[in-house]
Order: C-alpha cells, then sequence, then structure tokens
C-alpha cells in the first residue's frame, strides 16, 4: 500500500490550518475518524470513536479512542511501506565515534531486524501484556527492541540509560517486569556508562525479573548471571526473521514512560496502541511538514518520550528517514552536532533550547566550519526557548531562512500540542504560537474560571480529549485523577502557566507545580529532598530551581542539619547520595546549610519566599509576618550562595 504523504489532514496554508482547527472543535470526532480511517492500516474498524469522562473521581475518570479497533503500530510503521519504500533508508545511525561508520538501515533491513527482535523476545519468554524493561545506550537495537515489543504485543518500559540503580530498581518493580534488555556499557563522549554493573545492582532488589538480555556495545568486562542472561548477538543469531505481528486492541496497552511527579515517587504514564499512533503521526507530518526524501535529526534520546513519539513511532508510521544518534552533543568537539548536520545533508533539525544555549557560548568556528545550507525546518523542545537562544538559532543554524518551531508538549500529552506549523503558520520567538487542530487549550484563573477575554495569563489546561493522552498512571489510577483532574474540573490540568495574546497565541511560562525542568529534564523536587533526607545528619530540606543560564533551571537545596552546623563534608556527601541514587542530572548545583526554614503555621514549608531566594529576587518576598518563624528569612537570605 502507498503511504500518502498528501493530505487534507496536513496544513499546507494558514487558511487550511483555520479551517482544519474549526473541522476539529465543530466535530472533533469526525475530524479524528476521518483521519484515522484515511492514513492506517486497521484490521478492524473501531466501534465507537470516542468514550470519555474527565473527572476527578477515578472511578468516572476514563478515555477510550478507536474503541473495538484492532491494529498493530508495527505494521504501520513497518509493514505497509515495504512494497514501495522497501529499499528507502528508515534508520541512519551515527555512532558516539565520529570513526565508526554510519549505518543506512532501509526499511526492509528494518523489517528483519524487528521480527527478528520480536522472535528473540519470544524465545526468552516474552508474551503479550509482559512489561519490558530497555535500559539501553541509543544504538539501532534501542529502536528495534521498543518495535519489537509493540510487534508481540508486549509492553515496553524504556529507563532513559543516564538513570542510576536505584531509579532503575524502582521502575522495574513498579510495572513489575520479567525480562530487561541492556548492553555491556554504553558510549557517552568519551565515557563508558557501565549499564550492565547498574542493571546488576538494581535487580537485587528487583524479583521479578526472570531474564536480562545483554547485547554487547562496548565490549566492557562484565558478570553474566547464568541461567538469568544472555547475549543479544548470539539469540538474535539464533531468531528467525519472520514473526506476524500480534493483533492488538485500539485501547491495549503499548508503552509505559515514567516520568517525575511532585511527590517522591514517579509516575509510569501508560500510552495505548490507536490514539497514539493516529496523534504521532498527524503531529510529526503537520508540525515538520515532512516531505518525502527528507532527512530528519531529533537528537533526544529514546529514553525520553520526545524519542519514542519523534525519533521512532511518529517519524516511521510516515514512512520517514530517521536520524539515530548515540553521542553527546560536545564529543568530540562542541561542534558534533553541526558535523552530523553537514555530514548526512539533515534538513529538519530538532533539540532542546538547553543544547542551543551551550553550543551558543562556544567558538563560532565550530558552527561556520560546517555546511549547514541542507537545513530548512529547526524545532525546539522541553522547556520555554529564551530570546537570545532563539535569535542565535535563527541566525547562526537556520540563517534566518528556516521556520523554528517551539513546540509545547508533555510526556503525558504523548505528541505535539502547541506550536507552529513549519512555513505554513507563524513563529513567533518565545511563544510556542497556536495549538493544533484537534487540541483545544484554555487558560484558568486563580478562582477556577476559565479565562475567556483573548488576552490573558492563567494556568495551561485542555478541555477536549486528544488521541494520545494519557489513559493513567500504572497501577495508580487515584493519582492519574488527583494530578490532572482534580484542579479544574472536566479539564486537564498541565502543570503549567502560560499567557495567551491577542491573537490566540501562547507562550508557556513555565511549571507552576514543584517540577523543575534542569536541561531539559524534568525533575520533582520531592523525589530529590526525600534523598537528601536520608543524610544522617539531616534534619530537612526544601529543594527549588533557580534561573540558570545553559541549564534553564539548576537545583537549589536549603538544608538543615540535625544540631551541627557542619557544612564542608556534609554538602559534598549529599551531592554524592543524590548523584549515586538519582542520577548525576538531579544533584544540586548549590547548597545552603540553614538553621531553620520558612513555614506556615501549619507547618508547610514556604517553596515559593524559597525559590525567590534563590533566584536573588529579594524584593517580593510577599507577606511574611503571617509565617511561623518571619525571623529565619533575614538569614536565609544572608546565607544564600
Ligand atoms: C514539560 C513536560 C515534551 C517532551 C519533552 C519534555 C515543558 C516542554 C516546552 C516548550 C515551554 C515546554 C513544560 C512541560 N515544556 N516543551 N516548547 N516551551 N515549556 O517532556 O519531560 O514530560 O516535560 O516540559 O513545562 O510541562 P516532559
Amino acid at each position: 500500500m502507498l503511504l500518502r504523504q498528501m493530505s487534507n489532514f496536513i496544513a499546507s496554508s494558514e487558511a487550511q490550518y483555520e479551517d482544519l482547527y474549526k473541522q476539529s472543535t465543530e466535530d472533533p470526532k469526525k475530524f479524528w475518524s476521518d483521519f484515522a480511517e484515511q492514513e492506517f492500516v486497521w484490521h478492524k474498524q473501531w466501534d465507537n470513536l470516542l468514550d470519555y469522562k474527565l473527572s476527578s473521581d477515578a472511578n468516572d475518570l476514563g478515555v477510550k479512542w478507536f474503541e473495538g479497533a484492532k491494529l498493530n503500530i508495527t505494521e504501520n510503521c513497518i509493514d505497509r511501506h515495504l512494497a514501495a519504500k522497501g529499499e528507502q533508508t528508515a534508520i541512519i545511525f551515527e555512532a558516539n565515534d565520529p570513526k565508526e561508520e554510519a549505518l543506512h538501515i532501509t526499511y526492509s533491513e528494518l523489517a528483519k531486524n524487528v521480527n527478528k527482535t520480536a522472535n528473540m523476545l519470544k524465545a526468552n519468554g516474552a508474551k503479550k501484556g509482559d512489561r519490558i524493561c530497555l535500559y539501553m545506550p541509543m544504538t539501532p537495537e534501542l529502536a528495534y527492541a521498543v518495535l519489537a515489543c509493540a510487534r508481540i504485543g508486549a509492553v515496553h518500559s524504556v529507563v532513559f540509560a543516564g538513570f542510576s540503580a536505584k531509579s532503575l530498581s524502582d521502575r522495574v518493580m513498579d510495572s513489575k517486569c520479567n525480562l530487561v534488555l541492556t548492553a555491556d556499557g554504553g558510549y557517552r563522549g568519551n565515557k563508558i556508562t557501565s549499564l550492565k554493573e547498574i542493571t546488576d545492582e538494581a535487580l537485587m532488589s528487583c524479583d521479578c525479573v526472570e531474564k536480562v538480555i545483554v547485547l554487547n556495545r562496548t565490549n566492557s568486562k562484565i558478570a553474566m548471571e547464568y541461567g538469568r542472561d544472555v547475549w543479544w548477538q548470539e539469540e538474535f543469531a539464533k531468531a528467525s526473521d519472520v514473526c506476524p505481528a500480534e493483533i492488538m486492541d485500539a485501547e491495549d496497552m503499548l508503552f509505559i514512560l515514567y516520568t517525575s511527579g511532585s511527590t517522591g515517587k514517579p509516575k509510569g504514564m501508560v500510552h495505548t496502541c490507536g490514539g497514539y499512533m493516529v496523534y504521532v503521526n498527524y503531529s510529526f507530518r503537520n508540525v515538520f511538514q515532512y516531505e518525502e526524501g527528507d532527512i530528519y535529526w531529533c537528537t533526544a534520546d529514546i529514553g525520553w518520550i520526545t524519542g519514542h513519539s519523534y525519533i521512532v513511532y511518529g517519524p516511521l508510521s510516515a514512512g520517514a528517514t530517521t536520524l539515530m544518534f548515540e553521542g553527546v552533543p560536545s564529543y568530540p568537539d562542541m561542534g558534533r552536532f553541526w558535523e552530523v548536520v553537514e555530514k548526512h545533508k539533515v534538513n529538519i533539525f530538532y533539540t532542546a533550547p538547553t543544547a542551543i544555549r551551550s553550543l551558543a557560548t562556544c567558538d563560532m568556528r565550530l558552527v561556520t566550519k560546517h555546511d549547514l545550507s541542507s537545513l530548512k525546518t529547526l524545532g525546539t523542545v522541553g522547556e520555554p526557548i529564551n530570546l537570545e537562544a532563539w535569535e542565535w538559532y535563527d541566525e547562526h543554524i537556520g540563517k534566518k531562512n528556516c521556520p523554528i518551531v517551539d513546540t509545547w508538549w508533555q510526556t503525558e500529552t504523548g505528541g505535539i500540542m502547541i506550536t507552529s506549523l513549519a512555513g505554513v503558520t507563524k513563529d513567533i520567538p518565545t511563544y510556542a504560537t497556536l495549538p493544533l487542530p484537534g487540541i483545544q487549550p484554555c487558560l484558568m484563573d486563580e478562582s477556577g474560571n476559565e479565562i475567556t477575554s483573548a488576552e490573558g495569563e492563567g494556568r495551561l489546561c485542555i478541555k477536549y480529549p486528544w488521541p494520545s493522552m494519557a489513559r493513567t498512571i500504572y497501577g495508580d489510577h487515584q493519582r492519574y485523577a488527583d494530578t490532572y483532574f482534580s484542579s479544574f474540573a472536566g479539564k486537564y490540568f498541565t502543570g503549567d502557566g502560560a499567557k495567551r495574546n491577542a491573537e490566540g497565541n501562547y507562550r508557556i511560562t513555565g511549571r507552576v507545580d514543584d517540577i523543575v525542568i534542569v536541561s531539559g529534564h524534568n525533575l520533582g523536587t520531592a523525589e530529590i529532598e526525600n534523598i537528601i533526607n536520608e543524610h544522617e545528619l539531616v534534619a530537612e530540606s526544601a529543594v527549588v530551581g533557580y534561573p540558570h543560564d545553559v541549564k534553564g533551571n539548576s537545583i537549589y537545596a536549603f538544608v538543615t542539619l540535625k544540631g551541627t552546623s557542619e557544612s564542608g563534608a556534609v554538602t559534598r556527601e549529599i551531592r554524592e547520595l543524590v548523584a549515586k541514587t538519582l542520577g548525576p542530572i538531579c544533584k544540586p548545583e548549590k547548597i545552603q546549610i540553614t538553621t531553620g526554614l520558612p513555614k506556615t503555621r501549619s507547618g508547610k514549608i514556604m517553596r515559593r519566599i524559597l525559590r525567590k531566594i534563590a533566584a536573588g529576587d529579594f524584593e517580593n518576598l510577599g507577606d511574611i509576618s503571617t509565617l511561623l518563624n518571619p525571623e529565619c528569612v533575614e538569614e536565609v537570605i544572608k546565607g544564600r550562595v
């Protein structure tokens, strides 16, 4: 079957965008039904397009799209392209080491490799419905493994390979994975992360894992546990390259992906097969305006939602060529991204503001020595992009000739929600701009009313379901209800604040809850506090974010000790403890030892005040007279580090 790139659901002009937007709000069911029917291979049509109730009562809350439909997402990402595009490159693999030859994996090779991987999983006990944890470097095998899980109906849970043993074991245990896929090590710049060693440590506290399949990537010396661990390459070699796709219900689970929550434990966001497939394909094509033959590169890691939706499922479902990069932007030097763009003649480049900010501070010759003329579209994701970074990206990378899509979305939303469409709708620096057709955002004021004026500022909510919204938090539907549907009746609350201008463009102002975005990574402050509090000398702590030039935000920890004012060794130990338990990205950049923390009369730490102090904004602390201990504010200010 031929894949249409032309579609009346992909806007090619501003007028068409407006028309599609109108259709999608006047009759959302017809809109999604027509798109889904035209653009995908289904084994059976849905009986009911959409059934939903957005309620804060977990027993009453639920969203189902395409109920009764049967499909397999891998047939849409692979099989249906084989006739026309078997020899076209599906994945370009660029290794960490620039001297290692790049791979061009065609759609037919992808089909074979995914089927072999799927059979390898089956031979090691995997079945439909099992949860499989992927703790892997960014090699093609990770993409094969994701798709292989989907092929056999197993649920993948990818855990970013920068996470610690504790984070890995928490995630493996939470979803009771019976299989873990990992590698001996992973290359990151001039370092090797010992993935197998970390896995071994993590699995000491997991009783659910039966098998570990280990990819040999770095030839590192590792221990293999007899009866549990097998080598990927050996198992893969034995497996057949034919594996029929398991027929899935649209609402069957496709994957779980953990994201930080504002209370301690990470949330396992659940995405389902049908709706997720429909929306990532739709948004990929609309936002990036992908054309046949384009080389598309998203620099994210598959360990994050961006990698799931816009390295793997979105591009492959659209029959695109997607580039996977194993390394880091700084190796062998800070020009690596631009070298890769030149080498593979990348046309569409999608990255994070934090990467742009750090690359913008480098010697410009690292940019100018590369031919970037293949670029036609740029994108950003993960956090607000400041004007300076936007202008640098526009001028030095886009040569003022490329639209920049500033894409706002979340792990929970599955796909891009608010953005310009490349070259079709206008981009405005620092604004994500307009919702995609099908997405109905709104702003809510403090008292819970929708702001109906054109211009406004408030909390960003979505008032109608969209196909790729997370359906629940794995094992905790109540928490899903509490987190997203209890703040504003009948609406999905994003946790972000936003402004809207008179033309309806949205500018995201940042999180309004206890989540801090550091270098594009979502960190829950409560989770970090819990770890700091484990240190034997710590009485209590409060963790907040503060603005950071390169990382966007960085972590500031206020720590009160048990009866000692010693700080030298303690601060170092706290940093090590956090890095070891949660991963180096969570490490507090600043630690201030305090003798007290400002509290409400009911004993709640006033993080709002601490956030201002950490940011150096002492003027607008608000009324502190009602605090339990107003005198400590002055002292905390004096001790700021
Ligand atoms: C949070 C979601 C979406 C994939 C990567 C992050 C922030 C994301 C933007 C943007 C301003 C943004 C929000 C959001 N965010 N994109 N273009 N402009 N803020 O996914 O880890 O689930 O984080 O990232 O605060 O809530 P995530």
